[in-house]
């Protein structure tokens, strides 16, 4: 459902994500972790279609992101790291001008629906700007499940929610999941990945190092029965950090 192959991303000299090969199937959780500056944002960009790679390429559900970018996007929701949002705007306004980017015809009910689900009903008048962060995050996520995608790409999903908006993700990451959407996400909470993720990529210095089920990965780094958190320290290079 998702395909990276042999994608890149240069800044000039220095070349932030190294020629990466990644499959990620349909229903999979798939996580990607890595240290701060590791790639993780520029390659979601890419997959997201914001940031044009140097090298290779990106097909979701057999679109070809840099080819055929509406087919792509129509089929994906994005969740950045950071909720960029129209602050004169109020949460309700924000989310039918996001329905009308997708052309959705009549959407109201979608629209409440996400409200309530995100907790964010009673906030339906008021505008972005008095939103706390962590509201600001959850429209964000409510926007980007408008559309029913089919892939949801999510760059740290957990930063600035409270642990019942935590909860409330993951609950329904696995419940889309179990529908049937592919989810690819970003995070630095390895608990989440324990409980979540049906696999894990590592990403250090813009190169893939491992990659497998967690299980698979204890073992690549040669230890049993363990958790991700020293695997994790294990493998990204730091021994003296454990
Ligand atoms: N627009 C840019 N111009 C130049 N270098 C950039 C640009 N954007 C990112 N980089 C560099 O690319 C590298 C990867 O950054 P990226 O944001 O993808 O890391 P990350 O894995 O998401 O890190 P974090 O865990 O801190 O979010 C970093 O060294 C960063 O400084
Ligand atoms: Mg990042």
């Amino acid at each position: 459902m998702i395909k990276l192959t042999n994608l890149t991303k240069a800044y000039g000299n220095f070349t932030a994500v190294k020629s990466i090969d990644l499959e990620v199937k349909t229903g999979e959780v798939f996580g990607f972790l890595g240290p701060n500056g590791a790639g993780k944002t520029t390659t979601i960009k890419m997959m997201a279609g914001l940031l044009q790679p140097t090298g290779g390429s990106v097909a979701i559900g057999g679109f070809d992101v840099q080819k055929e970018p509406l087919k792509a996007k129509a089929i994906t929701g994005f969740i950045p790291d950071r909720p960029y949002l129209y602050e004169k705007l109020t949460a309700g306004e924000f989310m039918r001008f996001i329905a009308e980017l997708y052309t959705m015809p009549s959407a109201d009910g979608r629209i409440n629906e996400l409200l309530s689900l995100f907790g964010l009903s009673d906030w339906a008048s008021e505008l972005v700007e008095n939103f706390s962060h962590g509201m600001k995050q959850r429209l964000v996520m409510a926007s980007a499940l408008l559309h029913r995608p089919k892939v949801l790409v999510v760059d740290e999903p957990m930063v600035g929610l409270d642990p019942r908006g935590a909860r409330l993700v993951k609950d329904l990451f696995k419940d889309l999941a179990s529908q049937g959407v592919t989810i690819f996400m970003s995070t630095h909470t390895l608990e989440i990945v324990e409980a979540m993720c049906t696999r894990v990529a590592i990403i250090n210095r813009g190169e893939i190092i491992a990659g497998g089920s967690v299980e698979e990965l204890g073992r690549l780094a040669r230890m049993e029965n363990s958790h991700l958190e020293p695997i994790f320290l294990k493998l990204t290079g730091g021994d003296e950090t454990i």
